[in-house]
């Protein structure tokens, strides 16, 4: 018998209206910023259905770069440390940088990657993830634009997957265990 459907947890209509007023967000925060040309850049594999949508809610002059990684030991347990599986393809030396990432739940990969991009001598980054767990650890790590909260479970659809499947699916749901 096939699994049942993940439960909706979040419908696609609010998905796609929370996401226009997230591009609305982030144009007026990039329009007090100095002049410099603005890098969209997507987290892979988990981002790339947001970032579709979200890039297409900010008007204006961008190039779209993607950073694909992945999590070294138990794949439950982030440990932090990524391993870069595939690198940006331009330099971001004095361009604005949106960090876009699926989900924050300790914050490590963010925290390791917003390093690993301050490192190149951007003009500034800023992170938006669609989803974030409210966790002790990640309260210190500030991400600048958030979609929703994240609901007490584990969640996939629109780009995240439990062991690579239910991505295409169009809403965010949990599993039913
Ligand atoms: P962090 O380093 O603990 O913040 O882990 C973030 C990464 O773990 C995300 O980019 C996701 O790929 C993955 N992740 C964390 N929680 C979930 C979840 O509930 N569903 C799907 N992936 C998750
Ligand atoms: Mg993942």
């Amino acid at each position: 018998m096939p699994a049942p459907p993940p439960k909706e947890l979040i419908s696609a209509a609010a998905i796609a209206a929370r996401v226009t007023a997230l591009g609305q967000e982030i144009d007026r925060m990039l329009r007090k910023l100095p002049p410099a040309p603005l890098t969209v850049v997507g987290v892979l594999r988990g981002a790339f259905i947001f970032m579709s949508d979200l890039v297409r809610a900010i008007p204006g002059e961008m190039t779209c770069e993607f950073l694909g990684v992945r999590s070294y030991g138990d794949a439950t347990v982030s440990s932090g440390v990524v391993e870069i599986t595939h690198d940006l393809m331009a330099p971001i030396a004095g361009r604005h940088v949106l960090l876009v990432e699926d989900i924050v739940d300790t914050g490590l990969t963010l925290r390791y990657l917003l390093d690993l991009l301050h490192a190149r001598g951007p003009a500034s980054v800023h992170t938006v993830a669609l989803l974030r767990k409210k966790l002790p650890q990640s309260a210190a790590l500030t991400v600048d634009f958030v979609g929703f909260e994240a609901p007490d479970a584990f969640v996939v659809g629109y780009g995240l997957d439990a062991a690579q499947l239910y991505r295409n699916l169009p809403y965010v749901g949990a599993l039913e265990t």
